[in-house]
Formats: structure tokens, C-alpha cells, sequence
């Protein structure tokens, strides 16, 4: 009996030091690796390490296995490219280029203290961007802050649902000031998501204009605007905190770009809602008219509409609504602006004005993501709930 309760807190101990974290002192990886801007030829990868570390990316174009190998591959075998960083630094980020496009690449991200003691991520996979004649699929979703375990929930539905890349309308942390909630708010709920999908961040007024927030993301200059192309849309991505008004510099930026694309669709993404049936953040509907929109975007409107914009993806308010086309001051079926509110991606949930407003298609008070299906000519959005009901549909032809 006693060589018994012997041998089980041996074996215990064993397995304990087999299944252990690294040795005090050995560094780890505390965030990532996560994806952030693709193209159809490059993909930026970032990790961050709890101590500064030299860094590589390795990584190599996923194959059909050679009918004479019978074993699976030594990670070696898969991972034939790298790209070495010999500065030490905690946050690391890597852009390989000169990929194929529309192509699965495996990777792995490894990091080396001063020591020389290693240590790696999983193997993981990522797809460049898709050719510009591809069908496509993207998730929206935004407001995840503070409640992570629901926003994990999400984030892993999202996955599920393997979009080529996610659009989040902001406020992916309480106070983007807090290094910590970068990690225990956005980056570890939502890991399984971002390790092999890129996300696209709209900044929120929570992220506080923080440093952790450029530190944080790797998109196109200066970061809190920016826009790309995927297949066959172009999305532009607004910073909506900061000054929007005639002749400011983010402005005079979004018409020059919005007028430049020639994609087929255009997407816009900010945080604040140019039209919203809330109840109380643009006028108490207890005693008051609300303004039914963010003064701060107010701006935006005629811009959209003149460029031909399809969708303006924003967040803020903490539950879905999708508006009408919307030209001139009232719905035009024809050749209106949509506008779709999906704010709903885990902060406690805000209440609707208690009338319809003339603008509103849909309202759903719950905690939402929307994927968006793209083929040529033929955009779909389902929108579901965190128990995945589809409580919106909408299809639009060009
Ligand atoms: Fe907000």
C-alpha cells in the first residue's frame, strides 16, 4: 500500500514536470502569434514574449503530401522558409512577402532569450488574400470589451465560421491605456480566431488613442485609418474619435481614397454610428427627442453617398441595427448608403429608443457577429446571435 502512495506521487510528479510551464526566468509567449494585414502576396505576423527576445518567423507553402511518404512531416520538412529579427524586443512583428496569392502557408513563430533558451509556438496555418475574381467571406463584429469569457464565445464562432479575415468596429478593451487588457480582453479570447485569421481593427473611443494600440496591430500608415483591397472590395477604415470635420487632414484623406478605388464594392468601417435608435446616447427618450446619430459622424454622410459606399460597418452602441439605404436625408432604395450597427460583440447591452426610427430596417438587442459572403456581383450578410440564430438576412446585386 505505501509503494503504492509512493509510486502515485511519483508518477504524479512526473507528469507534472512533463506538462510544466517553462522554468522560472525561461521566457514565453504571453500573446499571439495573431495575424494582422494580408495581402495577396504578404501576410504580417505578430507574437509578444513576457521578456525581449531575437525572433524568427518560419514558414513554408502548405503541399499535398508525396505519395511515397507514409509518416506525417517533422514540422522542419513543412516550415522550408524563415525571416530573422537579431534585435531583441518583447512585441514581434514579421511581414513575409512575395507569397502566392489565394495560398495556405504553415508557420511557426519561434523567439530566444538572452540565455539562447528557445521557445515556439504551434504550428499554425494562415491564406493569403484571395484573387481579385474569388469568392470571399468576412466577419464583423466590435464592442468586445470587458467581458471576455462572452467574447470568447463569439470570437470562437467566428472562427467556426472560417472567414478569410474579421472587420472589428472598435473598443476591443476597456481603457486601451491598461497593457494587461490587451492581452486578458482581446488577444487570449479571441487567440484560436486571430492566430489564422487577420483582423481588422476600427479604433474605438475605449482604445483611448493608447500606444498599446499601434503596438499592438500592424496595419498601413498611420494605423487608426487605413484602407486595403480584398477580392473585389475595397474597405476603408475611419478613425472616428478624431477630427472629421471640412478640410481636417483624416477627411481630405477619406475622399481621396474612396474616390480613388474602382472595386466593385466599398466598404466603410468606424466606430460611432452616423445613424442609431439608441435610447439615451444621443438624447434621453425618456423625456427627450434623440438625435438618432453621432454628431461626431455627421460628416461622413454626404462623402459616402457621393462615392458610391455600400456599407458602413460601425459599432459604439452595444446591439445591431441595420438602416434602410439611405440618400438625401431619407430611404432610397436605389441608390442609398446601408448602414449596419454590430455593436453587439460581448459589453453589456444598450437599450432602443422605445419608437421605430425612419431610418430602421432592424433592431435585435443581443450580443451578435455578421458574416458577409462576396462572389462578383452578389453580396450576402447574415447576421446571428451568440446561440447562432440568424436574425437578419440581407442580399444586394450589382
Ligand atoms: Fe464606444
Amino acid at each position: 500500500m505505501r509503494n503504492q502512495i509512493l509510486f502515485t506521487i511519483l508518477s504524479t510528479c512526473l507528469l507534472a514536470l512533463s506538462n510544466s510551464a517553462p522554468a522560472e526566468g525561461e521566457a514565453r509567449i504571453i500573446a499571439g502569434p495573431y495575424l494582422q494585414h494580408t495581402t495577396q502576396t504578404s501576410m504580417t505576423i505578430m507574437w509578444e514574449t513576457d521578456q525581449p527576445c531575437i525572433s524568427e518567423i518560419h514558414y513554408g507553402k502548405a503541399r499535398f503530401r508525396p505519395s511515397k511518404q507514409k509518416k506525417n512531416p517533422d514540422p522542419a520538412e513543412i516550415l522550408d522558409q524563415k525571416k530573422t529579427f537579431k534585435e531583441m524586443r518583447t512585441i514581434h512583428e514579421f511581414t513575409i512577402e512575395r507569397l502566392e496569392p489565394e495560398t495556405d502557408y504553415f508557420y511557426q513563430a519561434h523567439s530566444w532569450e538572452s540565455s539562447g533558451k528557445e521557445v515556439q509556438s504551434d504550428v499554425l496555418i494562415f491564406q493569403t488574400a484571395v484573387r481579385a475574381t474569388s469568392p470571399f467571406a468576412y466577419v464583423v463584429m466590435g464592442d468586445n470589451r470587458s467581458y471576455p469569457e462572452r467574447f470568447k464565445r463569439l470570437a470562437d464562432k467566428a472562427w467556426a465560421e472560417r472567414p478569410n479575415f474579421v472587420l472589428n468596429v472598435g473598443d476591443v478593451v476597456t481603457d486601451g491605456r491598461n497593457k494587461g487588457e490587451w492581452i486578458a480582453e482581446y488577444l487570449a479570447p479571441a487567440s484560436e480566431l486571430m492566430k489564422r485569421v487577420p483582423t481588422y481593427v476600427a479604433i474605438g473611443n475605449h482604445e483611448n488613442n493608447a500606444s498599446w494600440f499601434y503596438k499592438y496591430s500592424s496595419y498601413p500608415a498611420p494605423e487608426n485609418y487605413y484602407s486595403f483591397d480584398y477580392g473585389n472590395a475595397h474597405f476603408t477604415i475611419i478613425d472616428s474619435n478624431a477630427d472629421l470635420s471640412p478640410g481636417s487632414k483624416q477627411l481630405q484623406w477619406i475622399i481621396a481614397d474612396l474616390s480613388a478605388s474602382k472595386a466593385k464594392w466599398k466598404f466603410v468601417a468606424h466606430h460611432h454610428p452616423p445613424f442609431s435608435s439608441d435610447k439615451d446616447d444621443y438624447g434621453n427618450t425618456d423625456f427627450w427627442l434623440s438625435k438618432r446619430g453621432d454628431p461626431r459622424v455627421q460628416s461622413l454622410i454626404p462623402i459616402y453617398e457621393k462615392h458610391g459606399v455600400d456599407i458602413v460597418w460601425c459599432g459604439h452602441i452595444h446591439n445591431y441595427e441595420r438602416t434602410w439605404p439611405i440618400r438625401d436625408g431619407k430611404v432610397d432604395q436605389s441608390n442609398g448608403v446601408i448602414y449596419i450597427q454590430a455593436g453587439g460583440g460581448a459589453a453589456k447591452l444598450e437599450q432602443f429608443a422605445p419608437t421605430r426610427s425612419w431610418f430602421t430596417a432592424k433592431v435585435l438587442r443581443n450580443w451578435q457577429y455578421c458574416l458577409v459572403t462576396i462572389h462578383e456581383g452578389t453580396f450576402r450578410m447574415m447576421a446571428y446571435d451568440l446561440d447562432g440564430r440568424m436574425y437578419d438576412y440581407l442580399e444586394l446585386k450589382k
